[in-house]
């Protein structure tokens, strides 16, 4: 089986970025990671990219899709993979990569869609939260699910302490999704 080239794409820290790239060293995950493109200048997950030697651009939103499109196309992208990306791909965008992006989302969808979800969570009472793999779709956080890992929500839980254990299922869950979902989509 071939290894897919990714792409990843990210806004934040980069903490499932570190992940994926870890995941791969270790060889659990066939893939090579081709660049990390971001749409903010000064986020974590540029600099991590950078401490790890990988191809890594900050692209402005005025020009995002047109450039990443063209970036990707060049360097044979297989997987588009969304890793805390915040910003909402247009139809014209999905349609240059049907079925082949990903993204992680902080909740057990379709509960808690949107922003901040582990703290949605943490208001709601409920007993349990989670992570989501999901393909990207048109409508946000509705596409076809892939996987989901479940979080109990402890008494003394803050936001803060539900997303941390959120965070570290997350980090296990998506390359594991990423190498099953490449399998399935060749076979
Ligand atoms: C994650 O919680 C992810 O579920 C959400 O954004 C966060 C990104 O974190 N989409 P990081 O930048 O990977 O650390």
């Amino acid at each position: 089986m071939s290894r897919p080239f990714l792409a990843i794409l990210g806004s934040g820290k980069g903490s499932n970025f570190e992940a994926i790239y870890r995941a791969i060293q270790q060889e659990k995950l066939k893939a090579e990671i081709k660049l990390v493109i971001s749409d903010v200048a000064d986020a974590g997950i540029l600099q991590k990219a950078e401490q790890f030697h990988v191809p890594h651009f900050f692209i402005q939103a005025e020009k995002f899709e047109k450039k990443t499109i063209a970036l990707l196309q060049k360097l044979q992208v297989d997987l588009v993979i969304l890793a805390g990306f915040m910003r909402i791909l247009s139809p014209n965008f999905l349609a240059q990569f049907p079925n082949r992006i990903l993204n992680i989302h902080p909740s057990l969808l379709p509960q808690f869609p949107g922003k901040e979800a582990w703290e949605k969570a943490w208001k709601s009472g409920k007993k349990e939260t989670g992570c989501t793999v999901h393909v990207v779709a048109e409508k946000v956080d509705q596409g076809e699910i892939l996987a989901q890992e479940r979080v109990i929500i402890l008494p003394h839980d803050t936001p803060e302490s539900l997303h941390q254990r959120i965070q570290q299922q997350e980090h296990q869950l998506y390359s594991e999704v990423i190498q099953a979902y490449w399998e399935q989509i060749n076979r």
